[in-house]
C-alpha cells in the first residue's frame, strides 16, 4: 500500500461471542466486510474502525482500550497475542457508543430515512414525516455518533504521515469533513455503496440535513460509487443543492477551494476463495437435499437469495412468479421458487412489515397453486451461507429484481458458482447491470407481468444460450476480480497525494 490505511465502517471484520464460557472470533457479514477481509493482506498494517454489534465485542473493546485488538484473517478470525505475529493481520478497534444514541442513529436516520431515500422506496403522498423526533434523531443520533467516529479515525490517523482514511457507507456521510478538519494532511476517500438519487430524489430531505450530509461527504478528496450512474447523480445533487461548480468531464467539483473527484469502482467477489467455500461438505450436503427435494424429472428451479430488505422487492418477484404459473398452467408441478432470506434490521417497522408482506405473498401463491407433492414457493427464512452457495449451484433462474441496488454481489456470486447456467433476471436498477446486462435478461423492477415473461424465457432457453451467457457473466466477474477493485482505488489516492 506504501501509507498506513485507516479503515472506518459501521460492521467490521469480526465480531466476538462468548459461548460455555469462551470468546469466540467470527468474521463479520454483508458484501463489504467480505470483500474487504478477502484482501486484507493488500492493506499493510492498517486499522479498522468499526461499531460494536455484541456485548462481547464491547467487553474487548473495554480491554484494549484505545489501541484496538490485533486479529488474525487467515482461516478463522482469532485475537493475537501481545507480540504474536501472523498476516494478513489488522487492528481492529471497537467503538462503543450510547445505546439510545446508536438506536437514533442506526433505526431512525441511517434506516429507514437514509436507507429509504436513496433507494427511492418512500410513498411520498405518506412518507416520510419528518417530525420533531426524527430531528432529535438526526442530531442526538446520527450527527453525535459521526462525531464520536470521527474522533476515533482522527485519533488512529495522528502522528502518521500522509495516512490514507478509507470510510464506508451512509451511516457516516459527516465524517470526511470532521477528520478533514482535524488531520488535514489526510487522503480521505468516502465509499458508498448504495445508490445515490437524482436531486429530486435527495431533496426529500429536508435542507437542514440534506445539506449538511452533502457538505460532510465533500470534506473527502474522493466520492466512490459501485457505477458510473450514481457517481452522475452524486455531482448533480451537490451543483443543484449546493451549487458547487462541477467538472463534467473530469467527474469533480470544486469545494471550498478544493477539488472532490466522483468515481465508480464497481466492488466484485473473491472467486477464488468463493469457488473453495463453494466446495465444503456442508454445501455439498444442502445441494442433495434441494436436488431431492426439487429437481430431477425435468423439473426447474428459480432462486432468490437475499436479506429482507423492501429494496430487494421480494413481493413483487413473488407476485411475478404467480403470474407465470397463471400464464403457463403447464408449469405448474413442473417449476419451484426457492427463496433463501435473511431477516434483516426487524428493529426497524417498515423491515418488520415488510417481512410481513413477504410471508403473506408466498402464502398467497402457495394457497392458489400447491397440488399434492409440491409448494410453489419454498421460502426459508434463514442467514445460511452454506445454502446460499448451494441455491446457487442449483438454479436455473436467478432472480434479483431489486427497486434498487448499490451493486448486488449475489448476482455475481450465483453466475460464479453455478452448475446449471443458470439465467440471471437482473433488474435494471441493480448497479450490476451496468456491467452484467449483456449477459442477463433484463426485468423491470415494477413491472410483474415483464418479470413472469422473462421467467418464463429463463426457463425455456435452449442450453446453448444458457451457457453462453452464463460463461460470459461469469468472465465478466472474474475480470473485475475484488483485489483490483481495492488496487484501482489504492493507485487514484496514490495519484492525488
Ligand atoms: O451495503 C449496505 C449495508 O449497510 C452494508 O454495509 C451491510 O453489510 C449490509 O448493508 C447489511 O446491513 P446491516 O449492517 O444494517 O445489517
Amino acid at each position: 500500500v506504501g501509507a498506513p490505511v485507516v479503515l472506518l465502517s459501521h460492521r467490521g471484520p469480526v465480531s466476538f461471542e462468548r459461548a460455555d464460557g469462551q470468546r469466540r472470533a467470527v468474521r463479520g457479514t454483508g458484501g463489504l466486510v467480505t470483500a474487504l477481509t478477502g484482501i486484507a493482506q493488500n492493506l499493510g498494517d492498517a486499522v479498522w474502525i468499526c461499531g460494536v454489534s455484541t456485548e462481547e465485542d464491547a467487553a474487548v473493546a473495554a480491554e484494549h482500550q484505545p489501541e484496538g485488538v490485533r486479529v488474525s484473517l487467515t482461516a478463522e478470525p482469532r485475537l493475537l497475542a501481545g507480540g504474536e505475529a501472523d498476516r494478513p493481520a489488522l487492528t481492529v478497534r471497537f467503538v462503543a457508543v450510547d445505546p439510545e444514541r446508536h438506536r437514533q442513529f442506526y433505526t431512525e436516520i441511517a434506516n429507514p430515512l437514509l436507507w429509504f431515500v436513496q433507494h427511492g422506496l418512500y410513498p411520498l403522498a405518506s412518507a416520510p414525516v419528518i417530525t420533531p423526533q426524527t430531528w432529535s434523531a438526526f442530531e442526538d443520533g446520527y450527527v453525535a455518533v459521526n462525531e464520536r467516529f470521527a474522533a476515533v479515525v482522527a485519533d488512529a490517523v495522528a502522528g502518521r504521515d500522509d495516512p490514507l482514511v478509507m470510510l464506508h457507507d451512509y451511516h457516516f456521510y459527516l465524517v470526511p469533513e470532521l477528520v478533514r478538519r482535524r488531520a488535514p494532511g489526510a487522503t480521505i476517500s468516502h465509499f458508498v455503496h448504495i445508490p445515490w438519487p437524482e436531486p429530486d430524489g435527495w431533496r426529500v430531505l429536508p435542507p437542514g440535513m440534506r445539506d449538511r450530509l452533502l457538505a460532510g461527504l465533500l470534506g473527502a478528496d474522493v466520492v466512490a460509487f459501485h457505477t458510473d450512474r450514481f457517481a452522475r447523480n452524486f455531482l448533480y445533487c451537490a451543483e443543484d443543492v449546493l451549487d458547487a461548480p462541477v467538472d463534467w468531464a473530469r467527474r469533480r467539483l470544486s469545494w471550498q477551494g478544493r477539488q472532490v473527484a466522483a468515481r465508480a469502482y464497481p466492488i466484485s467477489v473473491d472467486a477464488v476463495g468463493l469457488t473453495a467455500a463453494a466446495d465444503a461438505p456442508a454445501v455439498h450436503e444442502h445441494r442433495a437435499a434441494i436436488r431431492a427435494a426439487h429437481l430431477g424429472d425435468g423439473r426447474q428451479l428459480i432462486v432468490r437469495v437475499d436479506r429482507t430488505d423492501p429494496s430487494k422487492n421480494v413481493v413483487r418477484g413473488f407476485l411475478a412468479f404467480g403470474e407465470l404459473l397463471e400464464e403457463h398452467p403447464e408449469l405448474q408441478g413442473r417449476v419451484t421458487f426457492l427463496a433463501s432470506l435473511m431477516p434483516s434490521r426487524q428493529d426497524v417497522a417498515e423491515y418488520a412489515d415488510y417481512l410481513a408482506e413477504i410471508g403473506a405473498a408466498a402464502t398467497a401463491v402457495n394457497a392458489r397453486y400447491s397440488r399434492r407433492g409440491w409448494q410453489p414457493v419454498d421460502l426459508r427464512l434463514q442467514e445460511d451461507r452454506s445454502f446460499a452457495l448451494a441455491a446457487y449451484a442449483e438454479a436455473d433462474v436467478l432472480v434479483v429484481n431489486a427497486v434498487n441496488d448499490g451493486m448486488n454481489l449475489v448476482a455475481k456470486e450465483a453466475v460464479l458458482l453455478s452448475e446449471r447456467d443458470v439465467v440471471l433476471l437482473l433488474s435494471e436498477n441493480a448497479g450490476a447491470h451496468e456491467e452484467l446486462a449483456e449477459p442477463a435478461l433484463t426485468v423491470h423492477p415494477y413491472d410483474v407481468v415483464q418479470q413472469a415473461a422473462a421467467m418464463y424465457a429463463a426457463l425455456r432457453m435452449p442450453a446453448a444460450e444458457r451457457r453462453r451467457r452464463r460463461t460470459a457473466a461469469a468472465e465478466i466477474v472474474r475480470g473485475g476480480d475484488v483485489s483490483r477493485w481495492l488496487q484501482r482505488q489504492l493507485d487514484d489516492l496514490a495519484g492525488l497525494r
